[in-house]
């Protein structure tokens, strides 16, 4: 059987308009910006807001037409969307769907939500090679769609000063034969012992908000910070350490890291493990915050536009979040 190579065809993002800081945070809850930018690196996040369709199928829309236009392709030519999203727009139809909708497509293409938290985007990616290498699919939409606003308890100082709202996608397609772009390696993993760690509990089949729930305040999100940050810079670091060495490859070899945007600590104490210059890095924590599944096409898109990452550059993207899921992706752009 012949495999085809994986290449990543056109990137695109979107973030609401408004931002909001930590000197806004302040005015509300007791926090104070040095706080948050040390500990967190942190300045400031954008909020959706759904009056302008800013929801995780209306911001992929408009994350998706700048996609489109990077690979040269209209909305008829995605064959397949793969859409990751934490609570997406609601339980059905799926976010998917109603994107291919918002989109215009009329191809009936097959339309699959998928929550892996924030790892979420990054667990799509070898599920979406697997289905080009094969000659399943030739454009798979690859979508991490996040309203982290709508489960963020905005008087909690402990989790709200961390989260932010954006969308970022990839279309991934075959690459001709005098292409060298390809997927290297890959690896997903999921470590179910520490999932009380970062949860939300209510709002699922088994936990329905009820007076009860909003009163016990459960219908937002509960994390263990400290758990998260050991967890957080441990599997990362050995997964993006599994892959390269998977490839064939070094450290060295490496261009560019992208890892999750959740805390610059978090980054930087691992890039430092593998001796990563830190213009090797790709940060932008400090303007989105933590976007979860968004975070990584988000910066990956940001770098390609402004000139940063170039074709034939070997990128590294790695991830972790609630589950605790993780991931990493070595690839050749
Ligand atoms: C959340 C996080 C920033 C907290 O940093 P930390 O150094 O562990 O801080 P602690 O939780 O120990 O809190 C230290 C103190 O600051 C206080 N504090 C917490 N949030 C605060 C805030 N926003 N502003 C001011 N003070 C705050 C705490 O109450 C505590 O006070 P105390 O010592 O009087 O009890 C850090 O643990 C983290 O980033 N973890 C990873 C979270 C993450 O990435 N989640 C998403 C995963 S996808």
């Amino acid at each position: 059987m012949k495999l085809f190579n994986t290449k990543i065809l056109g990137t695109g993002s979107y973030l609401p308009e408004k931002i909001v800081t930590n000197h806004d945070l302040a005015k509300r809850i007791d926090t104070n910006d040095e706080w948050i930018v040390e500990r967190t690196g942190i300045k400031a996040r954008r909020i959706a807001d759904i009056s302008k369709d800013e929801v995780p199928s209306g911001m992929a829309k408009e994350a998706t037409l700048r996609a489109l236009e990077a690979a040269n392709l209209t909305p008829n030519d995605i064959d397949c969307i793969l859409f990751s999203s934490t609570l997406a727009d609601q339980a059905m139809p799926n976010a998917a769907s109603v994107l291919q909708f918002k989109l215009g497509i009329t191809n009936n293409c097959p339309a699959l939500d998928v929550n892996a938290a924030c790892s979420g985007w990054i667990y799509l990616i070898p599920m979406a090679n697997a289905l080009i290498q094969t000659g399943v699919y030739k454009h798979i939409l690859v979508v991490g769609s996040e309203m982290l606003s709508s489960f963020n308890n905005w008087d909690d100082r402990n989790t709200c000063i961390l989260f932010g709202d954006a969308c970022g996608v990839a279309i991934l397609g075959r690459a001709s034969e005098n292409e060298d772009a390809r997927i290297y390696s890959t690896v997903l993993s999921s470590d179910s012992s520490k999932k009380d760690h970062l949860t939300l509990w209510a709002g699922g089949s088994a936990k329905k908000i009820t007076h009860e729930v909003l009163e016990n305040n459960e219908q937002w999100m509960t994390m263990n910070g400290q758990e998260i940050f050991k967890a957080a810079v441990k599997t990362m670091a050995a997964h993006a350490e599994k892959v390269v060495k998977e490839s064939g490859l070094t450290m060295n070899d490496v261009d560019w890291f992208i890892p999750h945007q959740a805390n610059l600590r978090i980054i930087e104490a691992v890039g430092t493990r593998f001796n990563f210059p830190p213009e090797k890095v790709i940060i932008n924590v400090e303007k989105y915050a933590n976007t979860s599944s968004a975070t990584v096409p988000v910066a990956f898109d940001e770098a390609v536009r402004d000139g940063r990452i170039k074709r034939g550059d070997n990128v590294l993207f790695a991830a972790f979040g609630a589950g605790l899921t993780a991931g990493a992706i070595f690839f050749k752009y």
